[in-house]
């Protein structure tokens, strides 16, 4: 079990339609251990209407990094499989969240961090993905860093956008639609000194564009980050058992199979629960289903190996009659 922390709900903002920001405080309104520009926070969710069971959901962390006061968090809120959504609920559950409201949640952790010796770092974003890209961005003015930012959304929807005016002024650039992203960042991927580094968030179709023409315009991949949405945009998936030690769980729908294993009191190390940082790696033992890979670490010959997955956001693919089964180790 990892270690927690308890937050209180200390503000609410709800100006940007359908985003929510929270400014989470320590009880005792003390400071909070400070963290890495681009960390996330991961909140319990408890189970509740339209919850089956309790989640963890990782949220970017937008505010001050260094022996902060706060942690702020802007969460879009994802239509729940109640509702006829993908989303497990807990962006739903944030939103009902009040001030004065007790969460837990484990401290920060880093799987998308500045590379600090970076001759400039460009950020392109698009929607909620802005909320890591604020992080870094903020780090970046701090320390009088090379950086520029592109941050693409929808008119009457962009969130922070008065924050990063005013945080990163003519460093920001502000852009409503594809076309024109595509036109800008054709310019600017071309024209950034030698050892430039990219940082992109946004929903995959976005960061698939970005990746597309970076690769295209010769930029390799250790200069490249990306930090996904997270696993609220995934489909729930199908249900699948899993062996380990000797005992076999059920993984139900929208039941990460490290949440199943974690459930069951299995302990699997892992970072951004978002399929990004490697961590929750499992092994499979042969003659398990095929798997359904789903996160963006693993290269494709180790895919092609079948013989381990990222347990926060992969699966088993069931057979014609349904079922799927994983024997694995830990
Ligand atoms: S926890 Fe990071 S890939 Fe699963």
């Amino acid at each position: 079990m990892n270690a927690r922390i308890e937050l209180v709900v200390a503000a609410v903002d709800d100006a940007v339609p359908g985003i929510r920001s929270l400014t989470l405080a320590a009880p005792d309104g003390g400071r909070l251990p400070s963290f890495t520009p681009g960390s996330h926070l991961v909140l319990d969710v408890p189970a509740g209407e339209g919850r089956p069971r309790r989640a963890a959901n990782a949220y970017s962390l937008t505010g001050e990094s260094i022996d902060p006061r706060h942690y702020a968090i802007s969460v879009l809120r994802c239509a729940p499989v109640a509702e006829g959504g993908t989303a497990g609920g807990g962006s739903a559950w944030v939103h009902e969240l009040v001030i004065g409201d007790r969460v837990t949640a484990t401290p920060p952790r880093s799987a998308f961090a500045p590379v600090h010796l970076a001759t400039r770092h460009l950020l392109v974003g698009a929607g909620i993905g802005i909320t890591p890209l604020l992080s870094h961005l903020r780090s970046h003015v701090r320390w009088g860093r090379e950086a520029e930012l592109v941050y693409l959304f929808r008119d009457g929807h962009g969130a922070h956008v008065d924050e990063l005016k005013e945080l990163g002024g003519d460093r920001v650039t502000f852009l409503a639609d594809r076309a024109g992203l595509a036109e800008d960042l054709v310019v600017r991927l071309a024209d950034q000194p030698l050892g430039t580094h990219l940082y992109t968030c946004g929903p995959a179709g976005f960061m698939d564009a970005v990746v597309d023409l970076a690769t295209e315009l010769g930029w390799p991949s250790s200069r490249v980050h990306l930090e996904p949405f997270g696993v609220a945009a995934l489909d729930p998936g199908d249900p699948f058992t899993v062996g380990v030690a000797g005992e076999v769980l059920e993984v139900p729908s929208g039941t990460s199979l490290l949440e199943a294993l974690e459930d069951a009191g299995h302990v699997v190390p892992n970072l951004c629960r978002q399929g990004v940082c490697g961590e929750c790696r499992v092994d499979v033992a042969p003659g398990s289903s095929p798997l359904l890979h789903r996160d963006l670490f693993l290269d494709e010959e180790t895919r092609g190996a079948g013989d381990c997955l990222m347990a926060c956001v992969s699966r088993a693919v069931p057979a014609a009659d349904g079922r799927a089964h994983l024997e694995v180790t830990l």
